[in-house]
This record gives structure tokens, C-alpha cells and sequence, in this order.
């Protein structure tokens, strides 16, 4: 028996990466998948997005755990697509129980091109996929009645502006973090009546493609003083992916069911220096 056997979950941002991780390891506690990523580029992110293999290659994971999954590429900046999404996946298991808002971009490069640019597709993805995500599923969440966990994941960024350098990109990151912090807030407000509980997680530095990538090497290489600001006070250089799913898994099991409105750092005292 699996802590979440028979609940849904809806996760944004599953082709690879901490979102590959949470579908992998909620379907081994039992949830049904439901699943999205946008499995191609956009234009102002330097490093290589995911991609459909991706997509098939978390579908191969979770199956190989035991789990259920139907995956769908679909972009969180564009609601209808969300919605086809989620309704796909409802048709299977039924509503979500759990919504883990996790897609997003970190853009930062030595040279922007066009700054505006990245800095209004880094606020799209990263603070308006959250707030499509939410709305897509939580009216039927509220109107089935039965509760739920939703975790919107944010960053250390949610919590500090280090390494701010008056880039499209690092601006936007910080700005859209600590947005989907006021979001989860908000949200929580609306939902605690209906025992659906909403809080964020914020990660320091996760071994994943977004920052194992040269365009953040090179954007570290071209800013000495934004690099030296970004170690943890633990002896850990990175967090890993897992690491971030068993804080999700202690927020959306029966050890969280009165936790809401939290932010919880996953950083190794990142935030606390
Ligand atoms: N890796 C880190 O150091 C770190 C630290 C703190 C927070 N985060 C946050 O964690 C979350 C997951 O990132 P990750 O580290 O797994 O990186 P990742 O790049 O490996 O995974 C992010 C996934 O989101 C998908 N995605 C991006 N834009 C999308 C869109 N518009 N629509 C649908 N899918 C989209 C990507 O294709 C990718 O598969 C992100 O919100 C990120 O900002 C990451």
C-alpha cells in the first residue's frame, strides 16, 4: 500500500528533471499521472529544453515503478492548452488531488540578446503557467469536495534576490519566484476553506539540465561577484532532484494535511546566510 494510493496528480514540467522526479516517485506511492511539458525550445532560453523522448522517457519510468501516467505536450503560458492537458487525464483517472505546478525557465546568459524579451517569456512561463495551472484544476477540486495538496514550485529566488544583475533573465527569475509566493498565499487563502492546501517549495541550486549547462557556466564566467554570492552554507554544492520530491511528499501526504500557506526552503541554508 502506497500513501497515495487511488489520488491524481497533476504535474507541470514532467519530461525531465525535478518534474520527471515527482511523477516517478508519487506514482511509486501510488498516484495516478497526469502529465504535461511543452517538449520543444522557446526562442530566448540558451540551453536545450526538453524534448519529446523526454516526455516518453519519464511515461517508460513510471510505468516501470508500477504507476499510471497519461503525459501530453502542452505549454503552461497558454491556459487552453493546460486545460486540453488536464482534461485528457481526467477522462483516465478522474479530478486531481494533488497539482504540482513545476515547469518553468531560468534563462540567464553572459549576453542578452533582447532582454524585454526573456524577461516577459520567463514571467509567462514561470509566474502566468503557474496561475493557468492552479485555475485549470482547482474549481472541479473545490466542487468535488474532497480536499487536496497543491505545491507550486518556486526557488531560493522566491526568498532573496542574490546574484540580482539587472538582467532580463536574473530579474524575471526572482520577480516570477517570489510572485508564485504571493500566488500561493493568495491561493491558499481561497482554498483552506475547502481543505486545499497550497504552499511552494524553494530549492537552492537542483543537479538538473537548467543550470548543469554552459549558458550558466558562461554567465557565472562573465560575473565573478554574482557566482561568489551563489554557494550554500552546507557542504553541498547542488541539491538533487529527490531532495525536492520528499519535501513535496511530506507537503501532499498525510504528514502535511494541515500545512498550507508555507514556504518551505530545500536550499541547505541558502536562504539563511
Ligand atoms: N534546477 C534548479 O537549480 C532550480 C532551483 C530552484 C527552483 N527551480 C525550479 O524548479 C522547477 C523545475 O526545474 P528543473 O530544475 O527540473 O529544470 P528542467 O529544465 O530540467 O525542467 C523544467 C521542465 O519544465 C518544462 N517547461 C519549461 N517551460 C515550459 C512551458 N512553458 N510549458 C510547459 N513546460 C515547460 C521544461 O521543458 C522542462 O522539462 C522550475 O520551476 C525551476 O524554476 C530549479
Amino acid at each position: 500500500m502506497g500513501q497515495l494510493d487511488g489520488k491524481v496528480a497533476f504535474i507541470t514540467g514532467a519530461a525531465r528533471g525535478q518534474g520527471r522526479c515527482h511523477a516517478i516517485e508519487l506514482a511509486r506511492s501510488g498516484a495516478s499521472i497526469i502529465a504535461l511539458d511543452i517538449c520543444s525550445q522557446i526562442d530566448t532560453v540558451a540551453y536545450r529544453m526538453s524534448t519529446p523522448e523526454d516526455l516518453d522517457e519519464t511515461v517508460r519510468l513510471v510505468e516501470e515503478v508500477g504507476g499510471k501516467i497519461v503525459a501530453s505536450q502542452a505549454d503552461v503560458r497558454d491556459r487552453a492548452q493546460v486545460e486540453t492537458a488536464l482534461a485528457r487525464g481526467v477522462e483516465v483517472f478522474g479530478q486531481p488531488d494533488i497539482v504540482l505546478a513545476n515547469a518553468g525557465i531560468s534563462p540567464q546568459r553572459a549576453s542578452e540578446p533582447d532582454p524585454q524579451a526573456v524577461f516577459v517569456d520567463t514571467i509567462e512561463t514561470n509566474l502566468i503557467g503557474v496561475w493557468n495551472t492552479v485555475i485549470a484544476a482547482a474549481p472541479a477540486m473545490i466542487e468535488r469536495g474532497q480536499g487536496g495538496s497543491i505545491v507550486i514550485t518556486s526557488s531560493a529566488q522566491g526568498i532573496i534576490g542574490r546574484g540580482g544583475d539587472g538582467s532580463g533573465a536574473a530579474t524575471a527569475y526572482t520577480a516570477s519566484k517570489h510572485g508564485v509566493v504571493g500566488m500561493m498565499r493568495s491561493f491558499s487563502a481561497w482554498l483552506a476553506p475547502h481543505s486545499i492546501r497550497v504552499n511552494t517549495v524553494n530549492p537552492t541550486g537542483v543537479r538538473t539540465p537548467m543550470v548543469e549547462n554552459d549558458a550558466i557556466a558562461e554567465w557565472f564566467a562573465a560575473n565573478p561577484t554574482v557566482a561568489a554570492t551563489m554557494g550554500n552554507p552546507m557542504p553541498v554544492f547542488m541539491v538533487d532532484p529527490i531532495d525536492v520530491t520528499r519535501a513535496v511528499l511530506y507537503l501532499v501526504g498525510e504528514s502535511g494535511r494541515y500545512v498550507t500557506g508555507v514556504v518551505l526552503p530545500v536550499d541547505a541554508g541558502f536562504t539563511s546566510k
